[in-house]
């Protein structure tokens, strides 16, 4: 979603914002801008689109000067995305220039009491409101001023603010919406996202909830409400710039689909010491363990859709009642949850508000919460209980693959770890699923190799027009992620089926030519899932199977089958995923679709 970045060094500002910007850009964005002081005034450009015509409109920066300066990507959320609603917004005497992620859930009140004084506005944001705001109460002190402001706003916010008359200062503060600061030699940055400044410097401070920093040229001093110095050690930061780069690759996607067998392995190989799974993460006692009655699982998008699938794995190794929620949902409909209920929620960002808001209700009521998390410090991963990291590395692409990769990694180590505490595995499973899983890597990387034949599937069937996935029991689950991937980023209409529940209605849509993707991987339901294979065949579908290569009888069900090599029936979806993602970027790169970027969506949803 927006994204944020502030620079305030010796160099020219504005050239460095727009690379930071640029980093920015996997978040989803729909104008830009930026603001600088120019020793006299604070100057402002910004326009609705892509980067490219703000760097257009400023010759890549260079028309602008001045060494501090801030900048923003806005994903609309309050007004249409428009050159007057693009962030940065000024002051009504463009005294203050403010940056802003998050949403101000007062801001019509606060808007109705300025006009009311007078003050007139210029555009349809609630970040408007702040810039306003800060001038209204301004008497001389800006930090007294913003610890003001702070106190009237409600809602969720990361800022950076510059003002006219002090060349020499950024404000930057949090609340419930991510910052760092990054520290350089003579110059230091404000970011909402480390990608962001990764170029220029490793060292950073994350801000805290309702913290202050002050920033300098040469110094950066951190505060509380109170105005209390707030001491932090600087983070450095591990991962390679290039981590964050395509590396050769034409899409972010891509990569990150190639780079699934190196996650999943960096997941799961530190956790599994001398043939054990552990999981120091999770601090509960195995009395504790042994007293949960259930579990409840939260989350949106893929994230959802691996808890769909930990749902079928829970229930068949540990033995507990699972319920999946979508964390959208969960929160609005009185869940019966207390501490008896071990709950877990899943997100690669860690900072979906819809997520972070359902598992604060779970904590509310009693809930002990394990976060599964790949961004470190993210809101998420610090607000629950204990925090499972995900492996994965920097995910730029919008639609996730390595991260959902990862929490399923999760999810078994999970429930391994959990099934021997609990004693619903015995040592044989234990030993069959510790190496399996540490066999993972290996067979997704089989797989890629073999990722001609899902390119060649692509290229017959990327002028479809409507796809059914339909799947049994896990299978099922994995469905709803081939489903989501190939219409977020190929624009194809899918949807997702229990095989068993099609002809319930939804096979009076299947005629000639219909593409319905079978996935059939899961052994105890062949005979089922083959039966409803040929139900959509006899209706003129064209059936693409996915299956084990130990049934290669498969081959002669589906009009083309694509074989996975096999392993326990509950990781299967590990395996079978990989096409579904090949097949969906194949797809949409036929269409020559915008596959790091697709229309309308952001890589982290920061609003309900
Ligand atoms: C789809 C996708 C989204 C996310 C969802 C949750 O490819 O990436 O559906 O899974 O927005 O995001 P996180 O995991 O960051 O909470």
């Amino acid at each position: 979603m927006c994204g944020i970045v502030g620079y305030i060094g010796y160099e020219q500002a504005a050239p460095l914002l727009l690379q930071g910007l640029e980093k920015l850009e996997y978040r989803g964005y729909d104008s830009a801008g930026v603001c600088l002081n120019d020793g006299e005034k604070l100057v402002v450009e910004k326009s609705k689109g892509k980067l490219k015509v703000l760097k257009e409109l400023t010759e890549n920066g260079k028309t602008l000067k001045g060494t501090v300066g801030i900048g923003h990507t806005r994903w609309a959320t309050h007004g249409e995305p428009s050159d007057v609603n693009a962030h940065p917004h000024l002051s009504d005497s463009d005294r203050f220039a403010v940056v802003h992620n998050g949403i101000i859930e007062n801001y019509i009140q606060l808007k109705e009491h300025l006009k009311s004084k007078g003050i007139e506005f210029r555009s349809k944001t609630d970040t408007e409101v702040i810039a306003q705001l800060i001038e209204y109460y301004y008497k001389g002190s800006i930090i007294d001023t913003v610890i003001k402001v702070m106190s009237k706003l409600e809602g969720s916010y990361a800022l950076g603010v510059i003002s006219r008359d002090n060349p020499d200062e950024i404000i930057a503060v949090r609340k419930e919406s991510p910052l760092i600061i990054g520290l350089g030699e003579n110059e230091n940055y404000i970011a909402s996202d480390v990608t962001a400044i990764l170029a220029k410097t490793r060292k950073i401070y994350r801000l805290e909830n309702n913290e202050i920093a002050v920033l300098h040229r040469d110094s950066v001093k951190i505060i509380d409400t109170d105005k209390e110095e707030v001491r932090k050690e600087p983070e450095t930061i591990k991962w390679d710039i290039s981590a964050a780069e395509k590396g050769g690759y034409e899409h972010f996607m891509f990569k990150e689909i190639m780079e699934q067998p190196k996650s999943v392995h960096d997941t799961v190989a530190p956790r599994i010491k001398d043939g054990r799974v552990v999981l120091d993460e999770i601090k509960l006692s195995d009395e504790q363990l042994k007293n949960f009655d259930k579990i409840n699982i939260l989350a949106c998008g893929s994230a959802y859709h691996v808890g769909v699938v930990a749902k079928y794995v829970f229930e068949k190794i540990i033995r507990k009642p699972v319920e999946v929620d979508l964390a959208s949902e969960f929160r609005y409909r009185n869940p019966i949850i207390d501490e008896k209920t071990l709950t877990v929620v899943i997100s690669q960002s860690g900072e979906t508000a819809d997520t972070k808001e359902a598992m604060k209700e779970a904590r509310r009521r009693g809930s002990h919460v394990i976060s599964i998390v790949n961004v470190v410090g993210s809101a998420i991963a610090v607000e629950s209980d204990d925090v499972i990291y995900t492996w994965a590395g920097p995910e730029i692409a919008v639609a996730t693959t390595k991260a959902y990769s990862t929490q399923l990694a999760v999810i078994y180590l999970m429930a391994i770890y959990l099934g021997d505490k609990l004693g619903t595995i015995n040592e044989n499973e234990y030993k069959t699923y510790v190496s399996e899983l540490q066999e993972l890597p290996k067979k997704i990387t089989s797989i890629l190799e073999n990722k001609e034949n899902i390119q060649y599937l692509a290229s017959k069937s990327f002028n479809c027009r409507d796809v059914f996935f339909i799947g049994r029991n896990i299978d099922y689950a994995l469905s709803l992620e081939g489903s989501l991937k190939l219409k977020e980023i190929s624009y194809i209409h899918s949807e997702a089926y229990a095989a068993g529940e099609l002809k319930h209605g939804t096979i009076s849509l299947i005629e000639s030519g219909t593409l319905v993707i079978a996935l059939a991987t899961h052994e105890e339901l062949l005979g089922k899932i083959i039966s409803n294979i040929e139900e959509v065949q006899a209706r003129g579908a064209n059936v693409i199977g996915v299956a084990c290569e130990n049934h290669p009888e498969m081959a002669s069900v589906a009009q083309s089958t694509i074989f996975i090599p096999n392993t326990c029936d509950m990781f299967l979806p590990s395996l079978a995923v990989i096409p579904l993602q090949l097949f969906a970027y194949y797809v949409a790169s036929l269409k020559g679709c915008d596959i790091d970027k697709p229309r309308n969506l952001a890589k982290s949803v920061t609003v309900e």
